[in-house]
This record gives structure tokens, sequence and C-alpha cells, in this order.
């Protein structure tokens, strides 16, 4: 007989497809690792299950270790919730998760509804200016877009780890057990190529699925010729660079989320090094390419119907990259990319005119 115990192992050992009609002309070949296939719907839920881990262990920032019982929260924008929601609901403890309150209205969103079919208690995380002295509010509510609301959701998940016992914040920004976890996608894709990875990349974020590969790349012994990073047009509050694309020297984390979170009285992510420094600071990626919206979505929406992957935008961005990188390589090259989440979680606001990582 063969079947599993737990939802948990059937994590990770995900396809990885070539593409063959999007791919077509192009001499270097295109592979994309299906994670949306996890249980889920998205590559979260590798890292979701490593930071839970993590925190039974004690292995966490502060020492502080989930015991049974207890409960683990996160803020998120509609992928790591789910992946959270899914762990601890296998595993036996609750969750609490906040959804940033720029993207949601309460009830009607699809990602609302996914993440509480797995039975945690979903929160629209608190309007910035429960946390913005008043002459700073309007300023940096309108410079800043959805920032303020990112740094507010994380404010409530520290003072619910605070103000809780046997609580657990995981906070996928800066916890290292994000991209331990993310590092067995690169593990898989090196098998899965035999070794042979000419480029490879993915949208950063927190960096830590881009971290995570190149980190198993390193422990391999293989040395793309190219690693992309891919972020979206319009997060120019995260990395800085003048043109859509730039090599190393020619972008760099912005200030702003410090800045921000400072003025927000989140004093981790002033003083902690994030998992985005940690991947700059280590010398990758060599390129990051910024995507329109328009280019993602066109790009998803091809993706889903002359190759059937279901994926939503920020897989998009993803290819459009990859197969840009791969016209300019040689014959027999292979460039890797990954598809990350489920379209199914967009259906409430896809298209639009939002793009989200
Ligand atoms: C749809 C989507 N794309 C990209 C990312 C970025 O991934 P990472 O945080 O590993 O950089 C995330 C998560 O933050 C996501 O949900």
């Amino acid at each position: 007989m063969k079947y599993i115990n737990s939802i948990l192992e059937a994590i990770g050992k995900t396809p990885l497809l070539k593409l063959n009609k999007l791919g077509s002309g192009i001499e270097a070949n295109v592979f994309v690792k299906l994670e949306y296939l996890n249980p889920s719907g998205s590559y979260k839920d590798r890292m979701a299950l490593a930071m839970v881990e993590s925190a039974e262990r004690g292995d966490t920032w502060n020492g502080k270790k989930l015991s049974p019982g207890g409960t683990v929260v996160e803020a998120s924008a509609g992928n790591t919730a789910p992946a959270v929601a899914l762990v601890c609901a296998a595993k036996g403890y609750k969750s609490k998760l906040f959804l940033y309150r720029y993207y949601f209205a309460k009830e009607v969103d699809a990602r609302f509804k996914i993440v509480q079919a797995y039975g945690p208690q979903v929160e629209v995380s608190s309007d910035p200016e429960a946390y913005l002295p008043e002459d700073l509010l309007a300023d940096f509510v309108e410079k800043h877009k959805d920032l303020p609301h990112v740094i507010a959701a994380k404010r409530d998940c520290c003072l619910e780890e605070e103000r809780n016992q046997n609580t657990v914040w995981v906070d996928q920004i800066y916890n290292n057990a994000n991209y331990r976890g993310q590092t067995e996608i690169g593990r898989e894709i090196a098998d899965q190529l035999d070794g042979k990875v000419d480029a490879i990349g993915c949208s950063a974020s927190s960096g830590a699925s881009l971290y995570g590969m190149c980190l198993a790349m390193r422990e391999r012994g293989i040395k793309p010729e190219m690693v992309f990073g891919v972020v979206p047009g319009g997060s120019e509050e995260y990395i800085e660079m003048e043109k859509s694309e730039g090599k190393r020297g020619d972008f760099r984390i912005s200030r702003l989320k410090k800045d921000v979170a400072k003025a927000m009285g989140l004093e981790k992510w002033v003083t902690e090094k994030s998992i985005l420094e940690q991947l700059i600071d280590d010398g990758y990626p060599d390129v990051f390419f910024r995507v329109s919206d328009e280019e993602a979505r066109n790009m998803a929406n091809r993706l889903c119907s002359e190759e059937g992957i279901y994926c939503g935008m920020s897989s998009g961005a993803n290819v459009a990259i990859a197969l840009k990188i791969a016209s300019r390589m040689k014959k027999g090259q292979n460039v890797v990319t990954l598809i990350v989440d489920r379209r199914d979680r967009y259906l409430s606001e896809y298209p639009n005119d939002k793009y989200v990582v």
C-alpha cells in the first residue's frame, strides 16, 4: 500500500515542466516548477512547515517556543496565510492570521474564504493610523502606498505575540526558517535537471524563495550563468533601481521599509537583518528585472490558456522574464523559474490592476 499519513507529507516534490508552446522559437529551454500544486495552492506550504517546525524546537529569534495547544500568528497578502493555517490545522495548533487591510474588504475576497476554510482566526489588519503619529499619517499613507498597511499588520502580530503566552509570530520576512524551507525547491530542481541549471530566478518579496534556490545551487556546486530576481512594477518602496533591468550595483534595497517600521514602533524590523538584506549581501541575484502589471497579467493568462497552468500574476512575471533571458541564451541551456501560486485566490479581483506579491 502506498499512502501518506498527513497532508504535510504532500508538500513538495512538485513536477518540473518544460514550456514547449510558450518557449517555442527560443533556442534555450524554459522550465517551470509547478509549486502551485502544493496542498494549499502555493510554494508557501514549504516555508510554513519549516517555520512552524522551527517554532516547535524553540528555534526562533527570541527563543520563544511553540508548545501543544499554542497559536501561530502571521500577516500575509494571501499565500502565507493559508499555508500557515493548513500546517496548523494538520498539526493541531491554533492560528491567527492578519490579512492586509490595503487589499481586503472583509468577507468578499476569495482569499479570505480560502484561509477561513482551514479554521484559523482571520482578521483584517489594523489601520496604520493605530500606530502612526498624526503628523506623519497623511504623508506616510499617501507616499508609501501599501507599506504602512504591511507594517501595521506586522505590528499587530508583534503585539499578539507579546501579549499571549504560547503564541509565536513566525514573521516570514525575518525568519531564516523561511528560506531554509524554500531551499528544498532548489534541491529538487537540481535533481530534476541533473545539475544543469544555466539561469534560475523568481519574484522576490521576502526574498526567501530566491535565496533558498541560490543556497541549494551553492550546496550542489552548481554555478548558473545568471541568477535573476523579479520585482513588480510600482514596488520601488522595496527594491530601487533606475531602469527596468539592473545588475549588481544598479539596484539597492530601499530604506523606506526600515523608516516606516521605525515610525510605527516595529523595533525588530529596524534592528534585525531581513532575508532580502541577507540575499543581497550574499551576492544574489546577478540581475533584477522589473515587470509591469500588464506584462505579468498577460503572461499569466497565456500560461493558463496555452499551457493549462492555472496561475496568478506573480508566476506570469516570472515566466515573462525567464522567456526574455532564454531568448538571449544558447541552444540546450536551461532557464528555470517558478509557478508560485494557484489563480483561485485572485478570483474576486482577477483580472484587475493589482499585482500581489
Ligand atoms: C504570489 C507571490 N509571489 C511572490 C512572493 C514572494 O516570495 P518570497 O517572499 O519568497 O520572496 C510571494 C510571497 O511573499 C507571493 O505570495
